[in-house]
Parts: C-alpha cells; sequence; structure tokens
C-alpha cells in the first residue's frame, strides 16, 4: 500500500545532502549539501536533484515543503535478522549463550507462517519508521518466513534482501535442516523470488558453527550456480566462537578458510561483524573485494569486541553499516551510526558526520552491490528518501539552534536521534504511510 497517486511527479523541496564519493577515503569535498535544495521525481526514481533556484520542474507538480529538514537518500541496513524482532533487547549472555537461550526458541516458532507473517509486517513498519529504506536480512530455516519477507517488502515496494538462515548442527530440534534440504530448499526460494520487482535473494549459512562442512559445500555449489545471487553469513564476532571453529574446522587456516574451502568466498559476500580478523583474512577479503558489515551496537550490546573501521576501511575494504537486530540493540541507523562513532572513540578516531551518513546509507548498499540503484540522491536511483527533522527533541532542538553549520547541525541528530527524527519516508517516490500504533 502506498500513499497518494503511484508514481505522479514529485519536486521535493529542504535541505539536500548527497555524496560524489566516498568521504572516508576522499574526503569531505565529496558532500554536496544545498540549504535550499531540490528534488525532483518521476516515475518512482529520481530525474534531477540540485539546488533549488536551478530545478525546472512540470507546471501543476506535486510539492513537498520541508523547510530546514533534511532530505537524503533512505538508510540501508547491511545485516539484521528480522526474525529477531520480538527478543530484541535479550539480558545477560554473550553470543553462543545468547543464541541458545534466546534466539534459537525465538526463530523456532518461524516453522508457522502466520506468525513469520506477523513479525514480517511488523519488522517493515519499525524499519520504515525509523528510516531504513533497504535492508539484507537473514530468515530463520524456514522458507515460510522467507516467504514473509519477501511478501510484505514486495508490498511495499522495498528494495529487499534476503535468504533462508541454514544450519544442520549445533542447533536445537525443530531448527536444523540438512545439506541437501538446505540446498533444495535455497534454491527454490532463489527462483521464485530473486530479482523479482525489487527483492534479491540471499544465500545464507547462518555460521561455520552451525553448518556442517557438507552444507557448507552444497551451498558453495549453489552459488556457483546463481553467482548473481549475494552471499551472506557471519565471521570472526566473539573469541569464544574463534576458538569453536578451530575445534569444528582442525583443517582450516583460520576462520575465513572454513568458508573459502567451500567456494564461500567472493566478491558478492557480505560478511558480518569481522572484528577480529588475521592478517590472511584482510589480504584474501581485499583482493575477493568482499563486503564487511560493521554492527556497532551489537558488538557492544553481545560484549563482541571493537571493529577497526578506519584501519579497514583505509586498508581499502568494502564496509557498510548494519542494525543486527536483534543482537543489535536498536532499530534506528541514527543510533547505530551513533554507536559506530562511540566505538570509533575508543579506537582513536572520531568519525565526521558525514562519514557516519555515508556508510549508513552509500556504503551498505556498496556492499550489497546496490550502490547504482539505492544509497544516495542522484539522477537515475531510485527515489529511497528520508525526511530529518534535525530538532526532533527538545535536548536535539537546543544543539540545534546554535548550530552554525550544517554538521553541527546533523551531528546532535546522529548521536541523540530516533524515529522521532524521521518526518517522512518516500519508497520507489512514494509517501511511506505512517505505521498505525
Ligand atoms: N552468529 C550466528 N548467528 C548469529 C546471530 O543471529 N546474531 C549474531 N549477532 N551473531 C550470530
Ligand atoms: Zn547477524
Amino acid at each position: 500500500m502506498t500513499g497518494g497517486m503511484t508514481n505522479t511527479t514529485k519536486l521535493i523541496l529542504g535541505q539536500t545532502l548527497y555524496f560524489n564519493g566516498n568521504p572516508l577515503t576522499e574526503g569531505l569535498g565529496v558532500v554536496e549539501h544545498y540549504r535550499h535544495g531540490a528534488v525532483l521525481v518521476e516515475g518512482g526514481k529520481i530525474s534531477w536533484v540540485g539546488p533549488a533556484d536551478h530545478v525546472a520542474p512540470p507546471i501543476g507538480v506535486e510539492t513537498f515543503h520541508y523547510g530546514e529538514k533534511l532530505i537524503m537518500a533512505g538508510f540501508v541496513d547491511a545485516h539484521l535478522h528480522y526474525p529477531q524482532t520480538a527478543m530484541i533487547a535479550s539480558w545477560g549472555k554473550r553470543l553462543i549463550e545468547w543464541l541458545n537461550t534466546f534466539t534459537f526458541p525465538e526463530e523456532t516458532r518461524f516453522g508457522d507462517a502466520q506468525y513469520a507473517d506477523l513479525i514480517a509486517k511488523r519488522y517493515f513498519d519499525l524499519a520504515v519508521g525509523h528510516g531504513t529504506t533497504s535492508m539484507c536480512s537473514y530468515a530463520t530455516i524456514h522458507p515460510e518466513s522467507v516467504n514473509a519477507f519477501f511478501s510484505e517488502g514486495q508490498r511495499r515496494g522495498i528494495r529487499a534482501y534476503a535468504g533462508k538462515t541454514c544450519m544442520d548442527r549445533n542447533a536445537p530440534d525443530g531448527l536444523r535442516d540438512d545439506a541437501q534440504s538446505s540446498y533444495d530448499d535455497s534454491k527454490a526460494l532463489a527462483e521464485k523470488w530473486h530479482g523479482k520487482d525489487r527483492l534479491g535473494y540471499v544465500i545464507t549459512p547462518r555460521f561455520s558453527p552451525t553448518s556442517s562442512p557438507e552444507q557448507l559445500e552444497a551451498l558453495g555449489a549453489l552459488w556457483a550456480e546463481k553467482p548473481d545471487c549475494l552471499m551472506q553469513t557471519h565471521i570472526s564476532e566473539q573469541l569464544e566462537e574463534i576458538a569453536w571453529v578451530r575445534q569444528l574446522f582442525p583443517d582450516a587456516r583460520d576462520y575465513l578458510d572454513t568458508y573459502e574451502r567451500y567456494g564461500l568466498l567472493g566478491k558478492n559476500a557480505v560478511y558480518g561483524h569481522a572484528i577480529h580478523l588475521t592478517e590472511r583474512e584482510k589480504a584474501r577479503l581485499l583482493e575477493t573485494g568482499a563486503g564487511l558489515a560493521h554492527c556497532p551496537t551489537s558488538n557492544t550490546f553481545i560484549g563482541s569486541g571493537v571493529f577497526d573501521l578506519k584501519g579497514l576501511s583505509d586498508a581499502g575494504q568494502n564496509i557498510g553499516l548494519a542494525t543486527d537486530i536483534g543482537g543489535g540493540s536498536s532499530f534506528s541507523m541514527l543510533r547505530t551510526m551513533a554507536a559506530a562513532y562511540e566505538i570509533g572513540q575508543l579506537n582513536g578516531t572520531a568519525l565526521h558526520p558525514a562519514e557516519l551518513l555515508w556508510l549508513a546509507t552509500c556504503g551498505s548498499a556498496k556492499v550489497l552491490h546496490a550502490d547504482d540503484l539505492i544509497g544516495n540522491l542522484a539522477a537515475g536511483m531510485e527515489a529511497d528518501i528520508v525526511v530529518l527533522d534535525l530538532s526532533s527533541t527538545p535536548a536535539i532542538a537546543q544543539r540545534h539552534a546554535e548550530a552554525d553549520t550544517i554538521w553541527e547541525s546533523i551531528f546532535p541528530t546522529i548521536m541523540m536521534g530516533d524515529d522521532r527524527a524521521i518526518s517522512d519516508v518516500f519508497i520507489a517516490g512514494e509517501l511511506a504511510p505512517k505505521p498505525v500504533a
């Protein structure tokens, strides 16, 4: 369901912000900001963006006036688990115990298609309500959970990526598949959904502790058959997990090798966390151009460690930003940027607001190989847009009122903002309806 008339031409006026490059590697000169900016949207795509006094809109165009509000690309969440929506913020455990205590019992419920539909709808309401317009999610082992996610994403016209989470060991009864069924189900789901409207299928072994070598091999074979699908998994999140991987795969050179030896390393791979990488792993990730998803709220919440964003970015790694719901503790990419900033400070680097915003939009889109479609405002790109209120709470408003530069205006919203800062969201050029409580 979309608001307004489908595919009408729209002129969106306010402050605009977009990128002509990557500020992490190219500096702040790549940022384009207009105090009085304009975005022209036609047929669900951006047809023009620039200063408002240069725009030549068609007569009678539907016009949205946002004044001082900030118009930018919708946020892109590079790694999350939508089935963990209902158990986010569960107390007191580290990764393996957290999976066994909270996560696996909740994921078991997704064999029930009605429950999967309910949580998919709830997840998309929360994501869009927080300004996220594209995402790459894990489902559960159940095909129903994939169908629920894609059906709801399709209904809303969202560019969304997901796949069946495959596990054939070290998981409870009711939450295991096997090598053959994971191959067959993943293949059938990819054939059903990949490339349909704005949806993309992602081959998804959960992580090497929950997959036998046979399953990793089967999924590597499937990826070789469908190389344009993304492949997502976890790597080097916690030290205990890495020690367990070493026990389970005694012949592997390192954690990455447990994927690499089965054909699960390549340019279209997205590895979540990647905190405790060895030099060999970093070198192989760089050579292949694989993507890394930085999950800062999760890395603190589960106690995983400090991701070296600046070091990895300076070395040329491809990095996006992610909530990692529900190991992550927030649906908000603003809160996620704030956590990335805090972790940067622990690492001796103050990330600039432009760098944080780039990671949450262009950076994640690049990791998903969709940066020619989403994650920025530019002619020809899909019109997924967020409108940010830079004075959304009294605490933010009093900081914003004293700001002398656009960055001083934006940074308090990054650090203290949440869904109250999201004034409007456009998906493929249509105003998204506000979720009803
Ligand atoms: N490693 C394997 N599965 C998961 C998961 O669901 N969340 C996180 N944070 N790490 C994982
Ligand atoms: Zn994850």
